[in-house]
């Protein structure tokens, strides 16, 4: 059976996803959780990208050992350069440099005629070759590259030096069976292949991210670019815990294995799901909350009768867990500390005495608590982690609000910041959330508006928490905020908190 190497492009490509900005914390984080995955490369960013973008690359090789690091560079010296000085602390470092090749690409983007785009190429890898041994390049537009110069591009990235030579589908266009025969073609037509490990990156415009990246194994392939969730620029990218399971359930067609520890997959999509704000649909395959739940009769008859009847892979495969109940108020910090190890999550001390106290505030709210409960505590402590919520931050103390149908509402707010209390009383919005999101503009002083606004239950009945995410615009830019409560108005003016105080954080930082 073959290995392929698994190339995780979530902190590159995922991060280009519009609305999944991450800051440097939460990049160290889900690079530690892709290491402790099992993934061979992290793409750690594109490190001329910006100043931010080269400290991440630069932070995420210094302290990742297991994978190599990665940073992006077009063909172009100062890139390269970036690139090369970003990765200097990586115990394993890669330059992973990219050239547009398809005709399109070449006539209206780059204005260069096929031989100058060959000799870029040479130019580039030959000059990457000077910083480090590991050198990927990546032939943009590769399936829209007519194949008789795709084959010389691939000849000539190998010959100058290329470890790794990527064929993406950069646009999501190519099928299942055109994306095999272009490998195949390489396979048989490019002489030096055997040199390479051939990769490919699949975009999923027209939902065949997975499958023409499956096909792509089956003709030789060794390396699949993928993200967490799927994410990446518009329709996303190929989707690791998909491509993995199909690998591994499906060993039978595809002879292929990955180094990946399968049962870290749920966690780790919930830590990118909660970092990035995107969401995991309910019926998103291997990690959606649905994934394995049977709902009708004739299914869940079956599924006592023996599992294999409608399911095809085990869910501890995956990472998620059998048992959904129960702690409740009676239940102990070991208690606790164990079932979070359970869903993924070590706690240390400090999180462990803020999360059980979150956690008897919510027993004596709610009767059960479930994991989801657990989960959204636990993501919520890492929002106020990563947002430094000390008194230097702005807390939620109360609110007392009126609302009546076609009446203004009113709200009394109260809020603490260094010590101190701040309320105000306002009277006007269009309904409760906006009444307070005025009150909050008016006592922090931060002009903002509200881009987005989304409420979801954590799990069923009437006791369940409320899961607020929100978006808010200033300046053009767009900060996220995050919380749970059982209390949906108390969750959102966390949420709107939690934005505003990243706003903050922000501005001390320029
Ligand atoms: O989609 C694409 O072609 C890319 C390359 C930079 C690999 O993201
Ligand atoms: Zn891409």
């Amino acid at each position: 059976m073959r290995t392929i190497k698994i190339f995780d492009t979530t902190l590159r490509d995922g991060e280009q996803s519009p609305g999944a900005s991450m800051n440097l914390r939460e990049k160290i984080e889900v690079a530690a959780a892709l290491a402790e995955l099992g993934v061979d490369v992290i793409e750690a960013g594109f490190a001329i990208a910006s100043p931010g973008d080269f400290e991440s690359v630069s932070e995420v090789a210094r302290v990742i050992e297991s994978s190599s690091v990665c940073s992006l560079a077009r063909c172009v010296e100062k890139d390269i350069d970036a690139a090369a000085e970003s990765l200097k602390s990586a115990k394993q470092p890669r330059i992973h440099v990219f050239l547009a090749t398809s005709p399109i690409h070449r006539e209206y983007k780059l204005k260069m005629t096929p031989e100058r785009n060959i000799e870029a190429v040479r130019e580039s890898v030959r000059y990457a070759r000077r910083f480090c041994s590991d050198i990927e390049f990546s032939a943009e537009d590769a399936t829209r590259t007519e194949i008789d110069h795709l084959c010389r591009i691939v000849e000539t990235a190998i010959d100058a030096g290329a470890t790794t030579v990527n064929i993406p589908d950069t646009v999501g266009y190519a099928t299942p069976s055109e994306m095999f025969d272009r490998i195949s073609n390489l396979m048989n037509r490019v002489p030096n292949i055997n040199n390479a490990v051939i990769s490919v990156h699949n975009h999923n415009d027209l939902g065949m991210a997975v499958a023409t990246s499956l096909a792509a194994v089956l003709a030789g392939a060794g390396q699949i670019e993928c993200t967490i969730n799927g994410l990446g620029e518009r329709a996303g990218n190929c989707s690791l815990e998909e491509v993995v399971m199909a690998m591994r359930t499906r060993h039978d067609v595809y002879n292929a294995k990955t180094k990946i520890i399968t049962q870290k997959l749920v966690p780790t999509s919930r830590l990118v799901a909660t970092v990035t704000g995107l969401k995991v649909p309910r019926n998103k395959a291997i990690v959606g909350q649905n994934a394995f739940a049977h709902e009708s009769g004739i299914h869940q008859d079956g599924m006592l009768k023996n599992p294999t009847t409608y399911e095809i892979m085990l869910p501890s495969d995956v990472g998620f867990q059998k048992t959904d109940l129960v702690l409740g108020k009676h239940s102990g910090r070991a208690a606790l500390a164990d079932r979070a190890k359970t869903l993924g999550f070590e706690l240390d001390a400090d999180q462990l005495t803020k999360i059980f106290s979150e956690f008897k505030k919510l027993a004596d709210r709610k009767k059960n608590i479930y994991n989801d409960d657990i989960l959204a505590l636990i993501e919520q402590n890492i929002h106020e982690q990563h947002d430094n919520l000390e008194n230097e931050s702005w807390s939620f103390v109360e609110y007392n609000l009126c609302c009546r149908t076609a009446k203004e509402p009113s709200v009394v707010l109260t809020l603490r910041k260094n010590n101190r209390h701040y309320t105000k009383e306002i009277s006007g919005g269009d309904g409760p959330i906006d009444a307070i999101f005025l009150a909050i503009r008016d006592i922090t002083g931060a002009d903002v508006s509200l881009k987005e606004y989304s409420v979801q239950s954590v799990t069923g009945g009437q006791d369940a928490q409320g899961e607020v995410t929100i978006l808010i615009n200033k300046n053009g830019n767009t900060y996220r905020g995050y919380a749970v409560s059982t209390d949906t108005i108390e969750a959102s003016t966390v949420a709107i908190l939690n934005a505003v105080n990243r706003i903050c954080q922000s501005a001390e930082l320029v």
